[in-house]
C-alpha cells in the first residue's frame, strides 16, 4: 500500500457481500458451498481491516429480505454465523476487535442468537476495531422504527418537534453507536444499495467491484483503500472550501461529519457569497472509474 493510502484509511468501511451464489454456480457447486467460501473471505477481510487501521467494519450478513430464501439456505447461513461467532471470538478478543450487531438479533433462531450474543459479551472490551454484523437488517425498517420511537416520545409529551435534529434521529437507529460510513464496497458487479445503511452512507464513497464475494481478499481490499485515498470528499462543498484551513476536520483529516458541518456552515451561510457555488455543475464522472486496477 502507498504512503498516501496508509494515511487515509477509511474510518468506517461497510460491505455488501454479494455473489456467493453466482461464485458457486460458476463452479457447479451448491449455493451453500458459496456461502461457506464467503465466510472464509469474511475472516480475511476482518484481519486486513484490523491490521490496516479501519476502526469500524460493518458487514451485511443477512437482510430482512433474506428471510424469504429457501429454508435450507437460511438455516445454512444461520449455522455459518453461529460458527463464525463461536470459532472466531477468541481471535477477535486477542486482536482487540469488538463484535456488535445492527438490525434485529432477536429475530434470529435461538442457537445463532446465543452464539452471537456470547461473542459480543466476550469481545466487549475490544478497542482496536468494531466489527458489526447487519443481521435481519433493513435500512428502511430501521428508519421506520426510529420514527415510531420518536412519535411515542412525542405522544408522551417528552419531545417537541424542534428537539428533533439529525443526531436525535441517529440516536434512535440500531446503528446509533456507529459513525457515518466512509467507504461502502459491494461485490458481484451489482451497483445497488439493497436497503443497506441508507441513512448512514449518505456521504460514503461507493465502490462496486466486479468480483464475487468469495474472491474478496487482502489484495483487493488494499486496492480499494488506494482508490479511496484518491477520492476528493467534498461533502457538498467546493475544492477551494475544502482546502481552506478554517474548516473543522476529523481525526482522519476529513471535514467533520456532513451533518455537523452543515450545522456549522448554515450558521455562517451568506447566499450572496455562495451564488456561484450553488449553480448546478456538470454531473460528476466518478462512476466510470469506480473499479480499482487489477480487479477486472
Ligand atoms: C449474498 O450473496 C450473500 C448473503 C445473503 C449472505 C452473506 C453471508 C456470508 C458471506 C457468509 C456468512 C457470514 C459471516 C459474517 C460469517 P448471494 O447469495 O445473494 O449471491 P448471488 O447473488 O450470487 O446469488
Amino acid at each position: 500500500m502507498t504512503t498516501n493510502a496508509k494515511s487515509a484509511i477509511p474510518n468506517h468501511v461497510a460491505m455488501i457481500m454479494d455473489g456467493n451464489g453466482r461464485w458457486a454456480k460458476q463452479r457447479k457447486l451448491t449455493r451453500i458451498k458459496g456461502h461457506t467460501e464467503g465466510a472464509k473471505a469474511v475472516r480475511s477481510v476482518v484481519r486486513t481491516c484490523r491490521n490496516d487501521g479501519v476502526k469500524f467494519l460493518t458487514l451485511y450478513a443477512f437482510s430482512v429480505a433474506n428471510w424469504s430464501r429457501p429454508r435450507p439456505e437460511v438455516r445454512a447461513l444461520m449455522t455459518l454465523l453461529a460458527d463464525f461467532a463461536s470459532k472466531e471470538k477468541v481471535e477477535l478478543r486477542e486482536k482487540g476487535i469488538r463484535l456488535s450487531v445492527v438490525g434485529e438479533i432477536d429475530e434470529l433462531p435461538t442457537f445463532a442468537r446465543r452464539a452471537i450474543e456470547s461473542a459480543i459479551e466476550y469481545t466487549a472490551g475490544g478497542e482496536e476495531m468494531t466489527l458489526s454484523l447487519a443481521l435481519s437488517y433493513g435500512g428502511r425498517r430501521d428508519i421506520v422504527h426510529a420514527a415510531k420511537a420518536i412519535a411515542a416520545q412525542a405522544r408522551a409529551g417528552l419531545l417537541l418537534p424542534e428537539d428533533i435534529d439529525e443526531s436525535f434521529l441517529r440516536a434512535q437507529l440500531s446503528t446509533r453507536a456507529l459513525p457515518d460510513v466512509d467507504l461502502l464496497i459491494r461485490t458481484s458487479g451489482e451497483s445497488r444499495m439493497s436497503d443497506f445503511l441508507l441513512y448512514e452512507a449518505a456521504y460514503a464513497e461507493l465502490l462496486f467491484l466486479p468480483i464475487m464475494w468469495p474472491e474478496m481478499n487482502e489484495d483487493v481490499l488494499r486496492q480499494a483503500f488506494e482508490w479511496f485515498a484518491n477520492r476528493e470528499r467534498r461533502f457538498g462543498l467546493t475544492t477551494q472550501q475544502l482546502r481552506s484551513s478554517s474548516l473543522p476536520l476529523d481525526a482522519n483529516g476529513q471535514p467533520l461529519s456532513a451533518g455537523a458541518m452543515g450545522e456549522n456552515l448554515s450558521r455562517s451561510f451568506d447566499p450572496e457569497d455562495s451564488r456561484d457555488e450553488i449553480t448546478p455543475q456538470p454531473s460528476d464522472t466518478r462512476c466510470s472509474e469506480a473499479v480499482p486496477e487489477g480487479t477486472v
